[in-house]
């Protein structure tokens, strides 16, 4: 039990950092009193935009800070773990984004280092948390869809905003490390965490090949041991902003969402719009104006159940182990790209980083 509020570093002040720092501020429980980036320059504006009291470019200073009960990790993949094992050292509660590290040594290493410190290791997956997409869950919960049989999401934008994501030695993988790391967690709680049986994947460098030897469109088929089948899109190829839909077909039923379009405000402007969802590109003409994308993401439903968790000693709904189970499809998924094979799990690899399974 935690008095007061949370108490919250952010390391990162970049992308995701800005919402976390936008979310943080929604969650009536929770407060940042410090934020961490290795530029001074960056850390010390962010700290200003966001009011934020504390800032630092050295990580174990930020963590010597006795009021500090969690800690929010922004920073690129490559860096999760590293991160992950001085906060646990530091005995500050953790919540990692996605995706949950470089490969599955790096995930149990994460996962011990939390279980020793008696840590909180909170995995960052807010389609969980997408209000859309909750209440989807709750149709298919309430048995109005029947059972369920095929099970569809996507994400699709034409590309990451920074050199990080392009780069597999620091992303591990291209656009099915990025995003599909999304739609895997995304069925695994629709389906009940139910196993998944194998793991068939399709992946091309089809666009961006003067930009990455990743994958750039991913396509993903599941098959869960209760018979359900999944299958993810994703694609850093689209263009005209960020596409996030799912679909559930049930025996009774089906139930189609959108997060983004399908919420957005239909704009048709000569001049373009100043902002209009994630990675938009050129708004001239029509485009999909979206409103409170944060909260349509559930980024700060998210955040009030985290806060909620470290507060009062609960257990999260996503988990370290929930990251580790993600990434471990995510190998499965390169391995099947790589040898055009469907893959059976449980999947054992020692590879540092899942694009050399594909690469091989
Ligand atoms: N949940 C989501 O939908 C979502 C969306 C975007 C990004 N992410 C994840 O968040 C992470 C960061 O992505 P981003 O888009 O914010 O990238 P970004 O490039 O916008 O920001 C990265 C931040 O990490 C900081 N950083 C770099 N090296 C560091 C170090 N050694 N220690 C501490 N901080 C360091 C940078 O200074 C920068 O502030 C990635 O793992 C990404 O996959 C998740």
């Amino acid at each position: 039990m935690i008095e007061g509020k949370v108490k919250i570093g952010l390391i990162g002040s970049q992308f995701i950092s800005t919402i976390h720092a936008e979310t943080i501020k929604k969650v009536a429980d929770a407060e940042i009193v410090a934020v961490m980036s290795p530029t001074l320059e960056h850390v010390k504006t962010f700290a200003e935009n966001h009011k934020i009291p504390n800032y630092f470019t050295d990580l174990d200073k930020m963590l010597a800070m006795p009021d500090l009960d969690l800690v929010v990790i922004g920073a690129p993949n490559n860096l999760h773990c590293e991160i992950t094992e001085k906060i646990a050292l530091a005995g500050k509660h953790i919540v990692v984004e996605k995706p949950f590290c470089l490969n599955l040594k790096e995930a149990d290493r994460m996962i011990a280092a939390c279980e020793k410190a008696n840590v909180k290791l909170m995995y960052a997956e807010e389609l969980c948390f997408t209000p859309k997409y909750v209440r989807m869950k709750q149709l298919l919960d309430e048995g109005a869809l029947g059972k369920p049989v095929l099970l569809k999401q996507s994400e699709k934008h034409d590309g990451p905003h920074a050199d990080h994501f392009w780069d597999v030695e620091r992303s591990g993988g291209g656009v099915m490390m990025d995003m599909g790391c999304h739609a895997i967690q995304f069925f695994r709680w629709l389906n009940k965490n139910n196993p998944i049986k194998s793991v068939y994947a399709q992946m091309s460098t089809s666009v961006h090949i003067d930009k990455t030897i990743g994958d750039d469109n991913s396509i993903l088929i599941l098959e869960f041991e209760n018979g359900v089948t999944a299958m993810a899109e994703e694609s850093w190829t689209k263009l005209g902003g960020m596409d996030d839909r799912a679909e559930i077909h049930g025996s009774e039923g089906v139930a189609y969402a959108d997060v983004l379009q399908g919420n957005s405000i239909q704009t048709y402007s000569t001049k373009g719009v100043g902002y209009a969802v994630e990675k938009a590109g050129n708004t001239v003409g029509w485009s999909y104006t979206m409103y409170e994308e944060i909260w349509n993401y559930g980024f700060p439903q998210e955040f009030e159940h985290f806060v909620d968790c470290v507060k009062n000693d609960k257990e999260p709904l996503v988990t370290g182990h929930d990251g580790k189970a993600v990434l471990e499809v995510i190998m499965a998924a390169y391995e099947s790209a790589g040898t055009g094979k469907k893959i059976l799990l449980p999947f054992k690899t020692e590879i540092d980083k899942p694009y050399k399974l594909w690469k091989k």
